[in-house]
């Protein structure tokens, strides 16, 4: 009986292989692209983009960091004590290194419209305050104008018939700061992490 139950429990596979999720691709791609967004606490936002595009798999995201994106030249050097009270102005974000040739900027803020509440001002789940804020910050007037046109397209077909208001803001970048080492694959490493319930495919 121990034996087997034993042999149950060897069975049961870990929730998550964390190994698929750190290997860094080298792309042969000599353009590599970057995107910036946020929709919420990034622990989630992080987890379940590493999932649909896991970079062994070679689906076009080479590397996912988490971090802040401030808005506000008096605070530098921001951390997460700093920025939880909202004070700061700075919005937990996720930085994606992609290959275009793979993927392209327009899937990727699809998918970023997809895998959160996109209508929800400064608040995702039981999270609040404009630290969560859902943003798409721009590298330049290519990228404001695709995610400015994936946007009015997600607005008509998945909002507008449901009479639903997208709130997220188009802005530009301003300047990043990588989040702590353990916020980094936070959810792969802490189980009992609190994931926000928005963070799940909403199409
Ligand atoms: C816009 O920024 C992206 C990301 O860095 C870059 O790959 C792309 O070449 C830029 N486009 C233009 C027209 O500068």
């Amino acid at each position: 009986m121990l034996t087997h139950m034993k042999a149950i429990l060897n069975m049961t596979p870990p929730v998550v292989d964390p190994a698929m999720y750190q290997t860094t691709l080298t792309s042969s791609a000599k353009h590599l692209e970057i995107v910036i967004f946020a929709a919420g606490c990034f622990w989630g936002l992080k987890q379940i983009s590493l999932k649909h595009f896991p970079p062994s798999k070679n689906k076009g995201i080479l590397k996912i960091l988490v971090g802040y994106m401030g808005r506000n030249a008096l605070f530098l050097n921001p951390n997460y004590g700093s920025i939880s009270g909202g004070a700061t102005d700075h919005t937990e974000a996720l930085k994606i290194k992609f290959d275009p040739g793979l993927v392209t900027y327009k899937e990727l803020i699809e998918f970023f419209y997809c895998v959160h509440d996109t209508t929800t001002k400064n608040s995702q789940g039981n999270n609040f305050g404009t630290q969560y804020r859902s943003a798409i910050f721009t590298l330049n007037a290519t990228q404001r104008a695709a995610a400015q046109s994936v946007t009015a397209h997600v607005q008509a077909r998945r909002f507008a018939p449901r009479k639903r208001e997208i709130v997220t803001i188009i802005c530009d970048v301003g300047s990043w700061c990588d989040a702590e080492e353990h916020h980094q694959l936070y959810l792969f490493k802490n189980s009992n992490g609190c994931e926000c319930p928005t963070h799940r495919l909403h199409w």
